[in-house]
């Protein structure tokens, strides 16, 4: 497995491709299963599998949670080389964004809306970076996770408007055995928060299953899930609640078609997100 910062050594291993599909899966490390369930999908997928770890400083809006964003790049490598993986670019802030970088990235509506109130230029810094690596790795595809759905919108609207000539696949959540999804910000929770932010799976398959027993006003959804969350003293605030139409983002007052049910939750200092994406 190469491991890299060279932007040119990744250009002359994608000539020496010859044909050959490659998966590509950005990342910014302290690897667990989520990950590694896309690197997996891209090597069935692709002939090849490329990651890439980098924690971005430009997607976060707190300075509290950059710094303390949780890194051991010598197990994650040993990870991926495990799964056979074939390059990771592992770049750092002078590659990335040299003194004099100017430009970024910005996937209009989509971005201001839910994750972007809370989290001010958030989806900037991560279209600015996602669009980078595209142009660095020249991927035939490249995989994202629906735990970070509207992430996973934003891509796949920028690879549209700006003709980005790659796949964007989206994979399926992946959880710990109590339901909480995998994140890396896990491990910043004592062993009980990281139980009880179960709450939050059990928020969102209690909504499940009030539309499935007809529900169809969101406000009574949100009053549901709420009181749950609440129920649980170690969930500390609720940042984020909200019931919207899963392709435009637009808040809806119809529990009808594709909908998607997401949540940020802080448990003390961190923010776990979480979501699920309904067909009715
Ligand atoms: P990171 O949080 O490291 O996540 C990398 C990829 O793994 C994202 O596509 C994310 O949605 C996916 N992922 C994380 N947890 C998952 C889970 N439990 N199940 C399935 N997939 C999961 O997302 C980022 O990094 C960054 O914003 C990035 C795209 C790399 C840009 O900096």
């Amino acid at each position: 497995m190469i491991v890299t910062k060279d932007i040119s050594e990744i250009r002359q291993h994608h000539s020496q491709r010859r044909g050959k599909t490659c998966g590509f899966v950005p990342t910014m490390g302290y690897l667990h299963d989520g990950h590694l369930s896309l690197v997996k999908k891209a090597l069935e997928e692709n002939d090849e599998c490329l990651v890439s770890i980098y924690v971005n400083s430009l997607q976060f809006n707190n300075t509290d949670d950059f710094d303390n964003y949780p890194m051991d790049m010598e197990r994650d490598l040993t990870l991926l080389e495990e799964a056979g993986v074939c390059l990771v670019f592992t770049p750092d802030q002078e590659i990335m964004y040299p003194a004099n970088f100017g430009s970024g990235v910005k996937v209009h509506k989509l971005s201001e809306t839910l994750e972007g109130i809370s989290r001010p230029g958030h989806f900037g810094g991560v279209s600015t970076v996602v669009s980078k690596l595209f142009n660095i790795v020249q991927p035939n595809r490249a995989y994202f996770g629906r735990k970070d759905a509207q992430q996973l919108l934003i891509i796949k609207k920028m690879v549209k408007d700006l003709n980005f000539n790659l796949q964007v696949v989206g994979c399926p959540t992946y959880r710990e055995s109590n339901g909480l999804a995998m994140s890396s910000r896990n491990v910043r929770l004592t062993v009980e928060q990281r139980e009880k932010a179960a709450v939050l799976y059990q928020s969102l398959q209690l909504a499940e299953k009030l539309i499935g027993q007809g529900i169809t006003d969101p406000k009574d959804l949100i009053i549901a899930m709420r009181e749950l969350i609440q129920s649980e003293p170690l969930a500390n605030k609720i940042d984020l609640l909200s019931i919207n139409d899963a392709e435009t983002l637009d808040e809806i007052s119809l529990i009808k078609g594709s909908v998607l049910i997401s949540l940020a939750v802080f448990f003390d200092k961190v923010r776990l997100i979480d979501n699920v994406h309904i067909e009715v």
